[in-house]
């Protein structure tokens, strides 16, 4: 058990030792230092600095991003991959084809701020408060904006500085604090609370790029840099806003137009106009649940979109007792439960001869923190239990305002985050932008990861003026508030359907069996409940999107699914048709696939589709490896996903089932289009329609992380010297924090080191010879 001296704000201060004065005057002719940290514990407050400035240069490199003579036109697509393959390994450090260098950027801890220290975990972990000018933990999701210098604003062709923006999908306790994680009396200590909360959201972080070593260092100075965190506040936007709608009514915004914080932050996006959309995954988590709660005054629709978003309530079964009164278990170790006459397991009964639910409680228990620091109400909004007499004074509908698409602009630190509520509410994974072609409408592509959920699209009313480049929220408004909003549907013949999820249409009304429809809002809000009724395709995890620059074809990561096949309800289908084992144990969905489609228009209603590529282990049989992989390039669990904008595609692994061999990689690949393959038959015999099969020269393996990583988010700089992935949570399997399983990052500059700890971090690769990745 670990004391904790309470926060003194004087802790971490004056320790700049940068010479920079540019950042101190501003900083100290806004805010004094003392209210900036009490006021931003949590980071309920942000700086707002950057808004006021009409530019930042604060060196004098040369802006131009002209290449040499002697280089190829770095813009164009390569013709064929010509980087030598990374084998697959299991080493602890992230490796890259020769000629390429990997260097950490970014990593849990890490300053944005001079006034803050750097990491130094053998030392000290930092405290929870600082975390609101320091690296959250899990980089995941990830943009490059080019920021000009003499503007301030977004130049999409800027590669000398620029703006990187990434999400901190969750924490990995066990290393964020000294000791791992603690409970004093049951309770979270809060500073271990404020430093997890802190931990999760987005950084925005100010680098600069050197024109001729193409070195990447972050502006540490910059009044650009922020975090955002899941105590941020937020406004709503769109459909589901009140007065429409009560669903987003709380204590904290009784009219239901703010909530505090974002987290769960998974994939990503951007918008034309220099803005980043990051996606709320596995938010339900985050809140606690009481059993009683299944009594409160609450409707049968509340209970249903709950239980429908991971937040119902089970029953407690009667189990049979040993002797000493503990629960008896099976020789296979499972529980006994007391079974009635017809063998249906026994509920338990409260005093009022009620059935007793089970208390669900949240992953990192932040509700059953004590304030000191903080106001009491910044713990007990992660509880959505009914404890007063309405939803104005309550949290029961807190999980309501999470789940959202989040839009953020890096270049304006004055405003909130604004949540868009007409792009839906599910375990976001990812939302990508359709091209921006002036008169067009855009179309957001997104996906719902679990096991057997859905693939999604809004339609902007507005058509794409290149005019709104540098509009910030207002174009925002613009595009994402006022739309069309679909489910897809995949038949058997490669063709598909966009379904349309608006109140009134396609059975979502008030007599829906499935939940009472009364509004857009709902429909919105439980888009779940709604895309169920309507009859869509269960996919295998939806993940990532891309979006084919060439001809704007979409393409979907559909992770594994180890339902799939072996669950009633998800049985194979010509978009989702594998079911095979593993040898190495695990059946279903074992390796995942890409599936891609083809639409007349952003707002066509319809598609063609076909599976571009399969994952599987080389040696697997042709009938399951049936996109042809070979040693230099067969992965597994494709989760994170990226065209460049020359046309490369970048594929990243999210992966169990094949991490006895080697850990998590990103490929790249130049992918045809859809129907360039044939009809197959799986090793299950289901019919489908595979892409080509892939070559050396069109998929090959660019890198391999480090133990037990993830390898997710990738962006590069307009001149494609410099491409930016994260690893997220390295040796994530480490039993203890005094026992870690990786010693990344500190391997990749000593491949010794024995003691240090694993953290996330953003890593840039540049080639030797400065010449374009991939070129
Ligand atoms: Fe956060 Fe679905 O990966
Ligand atoms: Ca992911
Ligand atoms: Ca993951
Ligand atoms: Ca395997």
């Amino acid at each position: 058990m670990t004391d904790y001296m309470p926060y003194n704000e004087d802790q971490e201060l004056d320790n700049n030792t940068s010479d920079n004065t540019h950042f101190r005057d501003i900083l100290e002719q806004r805010i004094s230092r003392r209210s900036l940290i009490k006021r931003t514990a949590s980071g309920a407050a942000a700086l707002a600095l950057a808004s006021s400035l009409s530019a930042c240069s604060d060196d004098d490199d040369d802006n131009s991003v002209t290449p040499p003579a002697d280089q190829e036109d770095p813009n164009s697509k390569p013709e064929s991959l010509s980087f030598t393959a990374v084998d697959k390994n299991l080493n602890d450090i992230v490796t890259v084809p020769e000629g390429y260098q990997a260097t950490v950027l970014y990593a849990l801890g890490d300053s944005i701020h001079p006034a803050f220290s750097d990491w130094n975990a053998d030392k000290n972990v930092p405290l929870g408060p600082s975390f609101q000018f320091r690296s959250g933990d899990c980089h995941d999701g990830m943009s490059y904006f080019g920021l000009s210098t003499k503007t301030g604003r977004y130049d999409a062709n800027a590669s000398d500085h620029g703006l990187l923006v990434l999400n901190h999908e969750y924490i990995n306790q066990t290393f964020l604090h000294p000791e791992g994680p603690t409970k004093v009396n049951g309770r979270r200590p809060e500073d271990e609370v404020i430093r997890e909360v802190n931990a999760h959201g987005v950084s925005v972080v100010h680098i600069k790029k050197n024109t001729e070593t193409q070195a990447v260092e972050i502006v540490k100075s910059s009044p650009f840099n922020r975090r955002i965190t899941a105590s941020t506040v937020m406004d709503f936007a769109g459909p589901a806003v009140n007065p429409n709608s009560p669903l987003l009514r709380t204590a904290f915004s009784p009219a239901g137009r703010q909530t505090r914080g974002t987290q769960n932050n998974c994939g990503n996006g951007y918008t034309p106009w220099g803005t980043y959309l990051t996606a709320e995954e596995n938010f339900i988590g985050y809140f606690q649940r009481s059993g009683t709660d299944q009594y409160a005054d609450r409707s049968e629709a509340e209970k249903t979109a709950l239980k429908r978003y991971g937040l119902g309530l089970d029953i407690s079964y009667q189990t049979e007792k040993n002797a000493d009164g503990s629960i008896k278990r099976d020789e296979k170790n499972n529980i006994v439960y007391v079974l009635d006459a017809q063998k249906q397991k026994v509920p338990e009964l409260d005093e009022q001869g009620r059935i007793v639910y089970l208390d669900k409680s949240s992953r990192y228990a932040w509700e059953t923190a004590q304030a000191g620091v903080e106001s009491q109400d910044m713990y007990d909004r992660w509880s959505a239990n009914v404890t007063k007499a309405s939803a104005t004074e309550d949290y029961r509908n807190a999980p309501n305002t999470f789940g959202w698409i989040v839009e953020i602009d890096p270049f304006d630190n004055s405003a909130n985050p604004v949540k868009r509520t007409a792009l839906g509410r599910f375990a976001h994974e990812d939302c990508r932008a359709s091209r921006a072609i002036e008169g067009q409408q855009f179309a957001f592509y997104m996906g719902d990861d679990s096991r057997g959920e859905y693939i999604y699209k809004f339609v902007s009313d507005a058509v794409w003026d290149p005019k709104d480049v540098n509009g910030g929220y207002a174009a925002g408004d613009k595009y994402m508030n006022t739309g069309k909003f679909y489910v897809a549907k995949f038949d058997a013949s490669g063709q598909g359907e966009w379904i349309e999820l608006a109140f009134g249409k396609n059975g979502l009304t008030q007599d829906n069996t499935l939940y009472p429809f009364s509004s857009q809002a709902d429909v919105l809000t439980f888009a779940r409940l709604a895309a169920d009724s309507v009859g869509a395709t269960k996919m295998d995890r939806p993940e990532w999107v891309a979006v084919n620059p060439e001809n704007g074809e979409v393409y979907v990561t559909l992770t594994n699914n180890s339902n799939r096949g072996n669950n009633p309800e998800q049985p194979v289908n010509a978009a989702n048709p594998r079911n095979y084992s593993d040898p190495e144990g695990g059946k279903g969905n074992v390796n995942g696939h890409i599936i891609r489609f083809k639409e007349e228009s952003t707002a066509a209603t319809t598609f063609e589709w076909d599976i571009y590529l399969f994952g599987a282990e080389a040696q697997m049989d042709a009938n399951i490896n049936l996109s042809g992989l070979t040693d230099a390039n067969d992965f597994s669990s494709p989760d994170g996903m990226w065209f460049d904008p020359r046309g490369v595609l970048w594929i990243q692994t999210d992966d169990g089932a094949y991490t006895d061999v080697t850990n998590c990689m990103m490929l790249a690949a130049l992918p045809g289009q859809v129907g360039d393959g044939q009809s197959v038959t799986t090793v299950n015999g289901q019919a489908t329609i595979a892409g080509a099969q892939v070559t050396d020269e069109n998929l090959r393996r660019f890198l391999v992380g480090p133990k037990e990583c993830e390898i997710t988010g990738v962006t590069m700089t307009p001149d494609y010297k410099a491409i930016f992935i994260n690893v997220q949570h390295p040796g994530e399997d480490s039993p203890r924090f005094d026992a870690p399983t990786s010693h990344w990052p500190a391997t990749q500059t000593d491949i010794n080191n024995k003691t240090a700890r694993p953290r996330s971090a953003t890593v840039v690769i540049t080639r030797t010879d400065g010449k374009a990745i991939a070129g």
